[in-house]
């Protein structure tokens, strides 16, 4: 890297980090402010972390000092192609790094969580059973429907998850192979499964674990080998590094006997023509084995630089941080009856900044829609991509979204979706104290404005 490259990528290092962490991390969009209903402005109180999280200022720092030296990666001949490549592949150490993978594994840099999942889907090999539980993320739950897919019924502990995910294995053909994938911290309840413990129970079966770590990574240190999981996958966008880029890292062995997921150049070391008039192929055993194209060279870098920050900020100082966010939204929401809670593993259990509640009397869409536009709060509202989780935690069958005027939960009656408040390392105290305001004083007088439904969602009427 080029001395002025190190000198701007240093100075961003040193100015954006706060190592106390006593405050919130520096975030874009935190001076950005929205318009109210009803009328004037405020400061947007971004709190759908769980969906995407803002970009750290560390990591746009970073990118915007990296920018002018970007070039072509790989096989370029010129100065900046040569710091690029050397850039793009000093980030999967990185990442490795920060995931404390074996010295044996490789870090495929992929789209997203989603991506990294159905690669892995993808090299398979033959007759691999799959035991996936039903409470998944659909990008978890998704991408196995062509394997031997064995959908596991909602645990109501985490002993009773590992206890279900033994019996599941315990009947399965010993000999064949088989993969086990978990969430590392539900986007729905924001709960941590017993990672480890299932980890230990798939590799006593001789089954192998992958680990959807979308929400995890961003809130809490993932260690591959203390989890003793053969495969983690997470994306950067959720990793306050939105540039488009993911991961998937872990065991090179079912990633090099596979056909790369994506045929084409970078994945292809050599192709020469048959004298029978087709084409002969040797592909990489490498990650680049799985990475064919022209690779994402700002999306890696960025989350290479998130990776960073977080690691220079302190886990355990952002854990620190968080469990009070978290305390202060608990509370204030059990402060009011109206609020449930949606929750697998109850309210003792360890848990990220995501959570999803209903409110009695009220459409979740016609709730969230409220909070924006009356306080500035983007949170989210639906079933979140995990249809059959918020499903059974609601109690309620698949239906069409009701009118946002008529409540389609009437006081004691079930709810169809739900909301979801979620927050992470750059949000002030202030957003989530906003927030539990706006949830007592909307439950207490109601809406301000009306709303109206445009195409299934709740939406300011004027
Ligand atoms: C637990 C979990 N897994 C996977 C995903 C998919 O992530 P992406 O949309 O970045 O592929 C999400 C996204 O919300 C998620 O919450």
């Amino acid at each position: 890297m080029s001395a002025s490259l190190n000198a701007a990528v240093a100075t961003a290092t040193t100015t954006a980090v706060d190592p106390a962490c006593a405050e919130p991390l520096a975030v874009l969009g935190r001076d950005v402010t929205v318009p109210l209903v009803t009328g004037g402005e405020v400061s947007y109180a971004a709190l759908d972390y769980a969906a995407s999280a803002p970009a750290l200022q560390r990591v746009w720092d970073d990118v915007a000092a990296y920018a002018p030296y970007y070039g072509s990666v790989h096989r370029g001949a010129g100065y900046l192609s040569q710091l690029s490549t050397d850039l793009f592949e000093q980030s999967r150490v990185t990442v490795a790094e920060f995931l404390d993978c074996r010295p044996t594994d490789q870090v495929v840099f992929t789209r997203s969580t989603t991506d990294s999942l159905n690669l892995l889907a993808a090299v398979l090999p033959a007759d691999c059973q799959v035991f996936v539980f039903e409470t998944e993320h659909h990008a978890s739950l998704l991408p196995w429907v062509d394997a031997q897919v064995t959908y596991l019924n909602a645990p109501r502990t985490p002993a009773e998850a590992v206890a279900t995910l033994e019996r599941a294995l315990a009947d399965r053909d010993p000999y064949g192979p088989a993969l086990v994938c978990v969430t590392g911290a539900s986007n729905v309840t924001g709960e941590l499964w017993p990672v480890k413990e299932l980890a230990a129970a798939a590799h006593a079966h001789g089954a192998r674990i992958v680990l959807d770590a979308a929400q995890l990574a961003p809130h809490h240190p993932v260690s591959v080998q203390e989890l003793d999981v053969d495969w983690v996958a997470f994306s950067g966008h959720k990793l306050y590094a939105p540039f488009g880029s993911g991961v998937l890292a872990g065991r090179a062995d079912w990633l090099q006997q596979a056909q790369p997921y994506l045929a084409g150049g970078g994945a292809s070391r050599k192709v020469a023509r048959r004298e029978d008039g087709g084409v002969d192929v040797e592909w990489h055993t490498t990650a680049a084995r799985h990475e064919a194209g022209s690779p994402n060279v700002i999306g890696v870098y960025s989350i290479a630089s998130a990776c960073k920050a977080l690691t220079e900020a302190g886990f355990e100082n952002l854990v620190a941080r968080e469990r009070h966010l978290i305390a202060k939204v608990r509370k204030g929401l059990a402060e009011v009856p109206a609020v449930r809670i949606l929750s697998l593993f109850g309210d003792d259990a360890p848990r990220v900044g995501v959570i999803s509640f209903v409110v009695d009397g009220w459409n979740s869409s016609h709730f969230a829609a409220a909070l924006s536009a009356e306080y500035g709060i983007g949170v989210r509202d639906g079933l979140f991509c995990a249809h059959p989780l918020v499903r059974t935690l609601l109690g309620s069958e698949p239906q069409a979204q009701g009118e946002c005027g008529a409540p389609e939960a009437a006081p004691g009656e079930r709810s169809l979706n739900a909301i979801r408040v979620s927050f992470g390392a750059g949000t002030p105290d202030e957003h989530v104290e906003r927030f539990v305001r706006a949830v007592k004083e909307l439950v207490a007088d109601g809406a301000k404005w009306q709303y109206r439904t445009e195409e299934g969602r709740c939406v300011p009427a004027v």
